[in-house]
């Protein structure tokens, strides 16, 4: 299981400016981010691959929260206000070294363009996306990606720390 760092406090950090009925967190890990979800919405629901950090929130969250375990948002078709994701965005490595929570593909950024592609139609009106993202991670691939989709893309969240910036992007549909 993904232990929190730097990346969740952040996205935790940027939920704080949102409000709303319906929020959805792809890639729960502790469920740190989930947490802090429940605040200010009313009806939460979090996804993973990983089932045992689902058996995991499941018996160390106090509020009430739905899990799937499915890959992104593939097993959902309810409309968000909100829809986060701190999801693997490191360039894999070439030494073999495998580990789901934190490696994204090649780039790094093959699963956050996965994650928004599974959840986009999942937006409602007026809608948001807050995803993590790194300066290791192949964010011209994801620039370009979001213009093709004539999606509005703003940075809501930066910290700079000791090997890579992260940054929180805020994905929604132009009017
Ligand atoms: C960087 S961790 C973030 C965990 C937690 N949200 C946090 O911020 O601490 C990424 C999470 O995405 C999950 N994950 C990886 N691939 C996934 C997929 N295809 N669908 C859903 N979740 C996935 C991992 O198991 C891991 O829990």
């Amino acid at each position: 299981m993904y232990i929190p760092a730097e990346d969740s406090y952040l996205l935790a950090e940027a939920i704080e400016d949102y409000s709303g009925e319906y929020a959805l967190e792809i890639g729960v890990g502790s469920g740190i981010v989930l947490d802090k979800l429940c605040d200010s919405f009313s009806f939460v629901i979090g996804t993973d691959t990983h089932f045992n950090s689902l058996i995991y929130c499941l018996n160390n969250l106090s509020k009430a929260v739905t899990l799937v375990c499915c890959d992104a948002a593939s097993a959902l078709a309810a409309k968000f206000d909100l829809i986060v994701s701190n999801p693997p965005y490191l360039p894999q490595d070439n030494i073999g070294i495998t580990d789901s929570t934190i490696y994204g593909g090649l780039y790094g950024s093959e699963l956050v363009l996965h994650f928004i592609r599974s959840s986009i139609s999942l937006l409602d009106v007026g809608g948001k996306i807050l995803v993590v993202l790194s300066d290791l991670s192949n964010i011209v691939q994801i620039n370009s990606f979001t213009e093709e989709m004539n999606l509005g893309v703003k940075i809501v969240g930066k910290k700079k720390i000791f090997f890579e910036t992260l940054y929180v992007y805020e994905i929604s549909h132009k009017f």
